[in-house]
C-alpha cells in the first residue's frame, strides 16, 4: 500500500487513482494523520501532494520531520516538495513570475525516478514558489529553463521530490515516472486487482457476518447493486434487499430493478419491493421548497424503510453502497450546505443495528463499476448514469403530484431513447428531463395550448463538482423535443439549460 497525505491539493485523489492503476491499493489521509497512525498502517510508501498553501504557512510549522525518520520512501509532489526542502533544511522563495502549464524539463536520467524517462520531457507546472537551495545531502535531478530545482532527491534516504505534477496527463510520462516510484523505490508487488478484491471482500463478510442476517437498502443504483449483489454471492439468504418505490423514479425504473434483483432475476436473494408512491405524493401536496422536498422525501424513506426493518426482525447489520470519495475527510476546510443530499447509501443507523458494512468504501466510482461487471452484474445497470436519491422530486420544480410525475417520466424516456440512439449516452455523463414550473402559450392543430415547459440537461464532468453543459447536436435536440411535444401530453414547449456548474447545479433543485 502506497499512503497519499493530503495538503489540500486539488490532485490528490487523482493521484491515488494513478497508484491503483498500477495495480497497488492507495488511500488518501489528511496531513494530519499522526505518526503513529502511519506506523500502524505500514505502507511502502507516502506521496506528498501539492496544495494552495506557502511554506511558511502554519500548516507546515505544525508538521513533523519525524516522518523522514521512519525509512519509508517519500514523493512530495509541489507544495509537497517544497515542504520536503523547508522541513529538511532548504530554501524555498517566491518567484517574480509563476510557471504554469506545458513545461519543457531536463531530467537527469541516473535518477531512479526518472528512469526511462526522455532527458528532456513535457510537464504540467502550477507554481510561484519554488525551491531556490536544496537541503544538505540532496541533488537536483531535473530543472526548467526559470525553475533551478525542478525535482531533487537524497536517493540513500529514498525521498524524492518533484516541483511538477506527474499525475495529470499533460506530464506525458507522468505515469512512467509515478511507476518507478512505486515499483522500483518502494518495491510494491502490483497485485490489486478487481478479482482479487472480489473474492477476498467476499470472504470477510462472511467471517464478519456469520450466520447474522444483514439488509440492504437497494436502490437499483450502481453502488447500492454492487453491494447488494457482493452480499449475496458470500451469504445469500441470510441477506434481505428493501427496494422503496417513492413513486419518483424514472419510467419503468421500479420494474426493472425488480427484474434484476426480484424473483424472476439471476440472484437468489430476499427481494421486498415497497411501494410507497401514493405515501410520498401526500406528503408532498403542496410542498415548493427544494429544500423541504428534499427533507420530506429523505425522512419519509427512512421511516419506510424502519418499519420493513422491523417486520423482518433482529437485523444484525446494515449493508451501505457508500464508495470511496464519500469516505475521504480531506479535514481541510468545510464546504457550505448547498443542497442536503439524500440516498439511500446514506442512511442514517437509525435502526437497530450491530454494524454497518460498507464493502466498496476502498473503490472510485469506475473500480464500482468494474466489480459490478465481475459480479456479472448486467451493463446497463453497472453503466447507469447517477440518480439522486429524491429521484424526480428534484426535478420537478414546484409542488409534485403524479401527473407532473408522469409528464418527466415520459419526456424523459425519450431523451434517453435518442441519446443512446446517437451513441452518446457514454459520452454525457449525466442526462435527464425535468419540469419547468412554467406555462406557455402555444399553438397545436390549430388550438391554443397552454402547457408545461420541459428542460432538457445534459452535462459533462469528471467529478459532478463542476460540470460543463454538454453541446448536443441541433438535429438529435430537434428530434427529441419534435418527440416530447408530440408524444407527451400536456408539454407544449422544450428548453435546453445551457448552464455549467457553477454558477448553476446539475440537478434544478
Ligand atoms: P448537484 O445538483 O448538486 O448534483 O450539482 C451533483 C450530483 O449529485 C447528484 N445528487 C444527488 N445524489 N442524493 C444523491 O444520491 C441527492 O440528494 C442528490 N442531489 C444531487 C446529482 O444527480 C449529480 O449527479
Amino acid at each position: 500500500m502506497i499512503i497519499v497525505l493530503d495538503f489540500g491539493g486539488q490532485y490528490n485523489q487523482l493521484i491515488a487513482r494513478r497508484v491503483r492503476e498500477n495495480y497497488v491499493y492507495c488511500e488518501v489521509h489528511p496531513y494530519t494523520i499522526s505518526i503513529d497512525k502511519i506506523k500502524q498502517l505500514s505502507p511502502e510508501g507516502i506521496i506528498f501532494t501539492g496544495g494552495p498553501n506557502s511554506v511558511y504557512d502554519e500548516q507546515a510549522a505544525l508538521y513533523s520531520k519525524e516522518i523522514f525518520e521512519l525509512g519509508i520512501p517519500i514523493l512530495g509532489i509541489c507544495y509537497g516538495s517544497q515542504l520536503i526542502a523547508h522541513l529538511l533544511g532548504g530554501t524555498v522563495s517566491s518567484a517574480p513570475t509563476s510557471e504554469y502549464g506545458r513545461t519543457e524539463v531536463s531530467v537527469n536520467n541516473s535518477s531512479a525516478l526518472f528512469n526511462d524517462i526522455s532527458p528532456v520531457t513535457v510537464c504540467w507546472m502550477s507554481h510561484t514558489d519554488y525551491i531556490e537551495q536544496v537541503p544538505e545531502d540532496f541533488i537536483i535531478t531535473a530543472k526548467t529553463s526559470v525553475c533551478p530545482v525542478a525535482a531533487m532527491e537524497n536517493a540513500e534516504k529514498n525521498i524524492y521530490a518533484v516541483q511538477f505534477h506527474p499525475e495529470v496527463m499533460h506530464t506525458v510520462q507522468g505515469m512512467t515516472m509515478l511507476e518507478n516510484f512505486i515499483n522500483n523505490i518502494c518495491n510494491c508487488v502490483p497485485n490489486w486487482t478487481m478479482d482479487t478484491f472480489v473474492a477476498s471482500t467476499i470472504n470477510s463478510i462472511r467471517d464478519k457476518v456469520g450466520a447474522g442476517k444483514v439488509l440492504c437498502a437497494l436502490s437499483g443504483g450502481v453502488d447500492s447493486s454492487v453491494a447488494a449483489v457482493l452480499l449475496s454471492k458470500a451469504i445469500g439468504k441470510q441477506l434481505t434487499c428493501v427496494f422503496v418505490d417513492h413513486g419518483l423514479l424514472r419510467k419503468n425504473e421500479g420494474d426493472e430493478v425488480e427484474a434484476v434483483f426480484g424473483k424472476e432475476g439471476p440472484y437468489d436473494l430476499n427481494f421486498i419491493r415497497v411501494d410507497a408512491s401514493q405515501q410520498f405524493y401526500e406528503k408532498l401536496t403542496g410542498v415548493t421548497d427544494p429544500e423541504q422536498k428534499r427533507k420530506i422525501i429523505g425522512e419519509e424513506f427512512i421511516r419506510i424503510f424502519e418499519k420493513e426493518a422491523k417486520k423482518i426482525g433482529s437485523v444484525d447489520y446494515l449493508v451501505q453502497g457508500t464508495i470511496y470519495p464519500d469516505v475521504i475527510e480531506s479535514g481541510l476546510g468545510k464546504a457550505a450546505v448547498i443542497k442536503s443530499h439524500h440516498n439511500v447509501g446514506g442512511l442514517p443507523d437509525c435502526v437497530d443495528f450491530k454494524e454497518i458494512i460498507e464493502p466498496l468504501r476502498l473503490l472510485f466510482k469506475d473500480e464500482v463499476r468494474r466489480a459490478g461487471l465481475e459480479l456479472g452484474i448486467p451493463d446497463y445497470l453497472v453503466f447507469r448514469q447517477p440518480f439522486p436519491g429524491p429521484g424526480l422530486g428534484i426535478r420537478i420544480i414546484g409542488e409534485v403530484t403524479a401527473e407532473k410525475v408522469k409528464i418527466v417520466q415520459d419526456a424523459d424516456w425519450i431523451y434517453r431513447e435518442e441519446i443512446k440512439n446517437a451513441n452518446l449516452d457514454r459520452e454525457i455523463s449525466q442526462y435527464f428531463a425535468a419540469l419547468s414550473n412554467m406555462r406557455s402559450v402555444g399553438v397545436m392543430g390549430d388550438e391554443r395550448t397552454y402547457d408545461y415547459a420541459v428542460v432538457l440537461r445534459a452535462v459533462t464532468t469528471s467529478d459532478f463538482m463542476t460540470a460543463e453543459s454538454a453541446e448536443l447536436p441541433w438535429e438529435l435536440l430537434h428530434k427529441v423535443t419534435t418527440r416530447i411535444v408530440n408524444e407527451v401530453k400536456g408539454v407544449n414547449r422544450v428548453l435546453y439549460d445551457c448552464t455549467g456548474k457553477p454558477p448553476g447545479t446539475i440537478e434544478l433543485e
